[in-house]
């Protein structure tokens, strides 16, 4: 809507209706509230319509919701991240520099590590000293590969402290000992006179990391052991007994939740091992119309597959709402934290690599999947506490693709560049009401939104379309604020399925945008089809 017509509209309206309380809240609030006084009025001024409560923000987005994983699985670590220090490819002791310098521009907060299914198979003591004598294993899950352990527990805390970025460590509860868990907490945070701190020392480490986050357990209903949530929950409660806090690290609990709608484990595990925990996993994979064994092509596509993804995602809403209400029931004063320590896109891996590796494109429509998936954890933060995309680089939804020395990085990256304002900025509350996206005989909501009030008072809004052929003109009330001045970038591309390649690796990056407009306190803004959009307001 055009913002003369909506000034003739709010005139006309200031004439018509209760003039005199308007300006005495005017006079009262130091700001008009013209737009959200009634809710037929607010149908007048287009179909998306939104309320934003830039004055009423209360809790923080936890900058780790824009956390990573990374897995011993295909070319994540070794190509991706670890190369060795004897490559041609520029390193810091064996690390792709071009990759730690990507990383650091998205601002990574977390880092999650050595898996995935790996985590259950995974025995830390092969993981270090001399590279040259640490055994070999088959790497079981991916593909039955040869795993050096090159890239172990000392490798593994380098990469976070040149990524500037915490440590998740996920520990062994499929296949591994208690014994096995608590020395390795010891081996790596414990600055006393202990065995453990000495042959972390004796393998060159003086002073201990600080590790922060530490997993028992991963998806342990299913390749983490196949147990019961009652059999888990009871080796959850033994387990956590030995993961302590040494030498000033307080160490942050993690406990393996469910997948998706798996409520009865999230209502079991709870129920048996709330008290113990700090926080508890959740895991939840998207994909278009294809199933579990056919996931359709990460490229080739047309709009049914686009809307199918765009639903299936928005389902990450009432899943978040269903896992946080059970954990409501046992926790409500809501201490302990749900991390979505995996999600994203899962498609069929690109034709001519090797299946178990999970290798995807990444197009555009991946991007604005992520940008929801975001907006929720966003909407969600006082709750979801961090959330950690599946995976940093060459697997499923990668942020970074290599080949060799090349290196490109997909429309997801942007995405969670455009979303760093977000970083422990506090979420700002709204209401939205808008059109539905409509593909053939369904339909869903075509906008998806979070904003959010950085220390510096700067309000950021970042807006996906969901509808990839039509696009949408939102009038936003900022209710508390008159900005004096806005920019904008977007993502978008000219087609669904636009993606960088080593050819053509700048073919979807975020651009300037400034289809926007305001007056006193209203905003309006076009948003283009199928795009993610920032608006910084001051
Ligand atoms: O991210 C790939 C795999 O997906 C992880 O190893 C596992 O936890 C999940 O099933």
């Amino acid at each position: 809507m055009k913002l003369s017509k909506l000034k003739k509209r709010l005139f006309v309206m200031a004439k018509n209706t209760v003039i005199i309380c308007l300006v005495i809240s005017f006079l009262i609030t130091g700001c008009t509230s013209i737009l959200s006084s009634d809710k037929k009025q607010r149908e007048e001024f287009g179909e998306n319509w939104m309320v934003i409560h830039t004055d009423k923000g209360e809790d923080t987005i936890n900058k780790n919701i824009y956390g990573h994983f990374s897995e011993h699985l295909g070319r994540c670590i070794y190509d991706g991240i670890w190369i060795g220090e004897d490559s041609e490819i520029p390193n810091t002791r064996g690390i792709r520099n071009d990759v730690v310098e990507a990383l650091r521009r998205i601002k990574i907060p977390v880092l999650r590590w050595p898996g995935g299914c790996f985590a259950d198979e995974y025995h830390w003591k092969d993981g270090i000293g001399p590279r040259e004598q640490r055994p070999g294993m088959i790497n079981t899950h991916w593909g039955m590969v040869k795993e050096t352990n090159a890239f172990g527990t000392h490798e593994f805390l380098d990469l976070c402290e040149q990524l500037e970025c915490e440590a998740y460590v996920a520990g062994n509860v499929g296949s591994g000992t208690v014994e096995e868990m608590q020395d390795w907490v010891e081996y790596m945070t414990s600055d006393t006179d202990s065995e453990m701190a000495n042959l972390r020392r004796m393998n060159g480490r003086d002073k201990p990391w600080r590790v922060k986050y530490f997993g028992v357990g991963n998806e342990n209903w299913g390749c983490g052991g196949n147990m019961s949530p009652e059999y888990y929950a009871d080796l959850y409660n033994r387990f956590q007994t030995y993961v302590r806090s040494y030498s000033g690290n307080r160490i942050v609990k993690i406990a393996c939740g469910p997948g998706s709608e798996n409520y009865p484990w999230m209502t079991t595990v709870m129920e048996r091992s709330h008290r113990r925990m700090n926080a508890i996993s959740l895991h939840h994979y998207v994909r278009g119309t294809g199933n579990w064994t056919k996931k359709g092509s990460a490229t080739q596509f047309g709009e049914s597959d686009w809307f199918a993804l765009m639903k299936n995602t928005l389902t990450i809403y009432p899943l978040l709402e269903g896992n946080i209400e059970i954990m409501d029931q046992f926790d409500p004063r809501g201490r302990i934290g749900l991390f979505v320590d995996e999600w994203g896109t899962w498609w069929d891996t690109e034709s001519g690599t090797n299946p178990s590796f999970l290798y995807q494109q990444n197009t555009l429509r991946d991007a604005v999947s992520a940008g929801i998936f975001l907006n929720a954890f966003n909407n969600y933060c006082d709750r979801v506490k961090m959330a950690n995309i599946a995976q940093t680089v060459n697997v499923l939804q990668a942020m970074i693709l290599t080949e060799g020395g090349k290196m490109i990085v997909t429309p997801t990256y942007h995405v969670f560049e455009m979303y760093t304002v977000h970083h422990d900025a506090t979420m700002l509350p709204f209401e939205l009401e808008c059109s539905n996206y409509q593909f053939e005989d369904e339909e869903i909501p075509s906008i998806d939104v979070s904003a959010s009030k950085d220390a510096s008072g700067k309000i950021h809004l970042t807006l996906c379309n969901l509808n990839p052929t039509k696009s949408a003109e939102l009038v936003c009330e900022l209710q508390g604020t008159r900005p004096s001045s806005v920019t904008g970038r977007v993502l978008t591309a000219d087609t669904l399925n636009a993606h960088n390649t080593f050819d053509k690796p700048e073919a979807v990056r975020p651009d300037a945008f400034d289809k926007f407009d305001f007056e006193d306190n209203i905003l309006t803004a076009t948003l283009p089809p199928k795009s993610v959009v920032l608006l910084g307001i001051e």
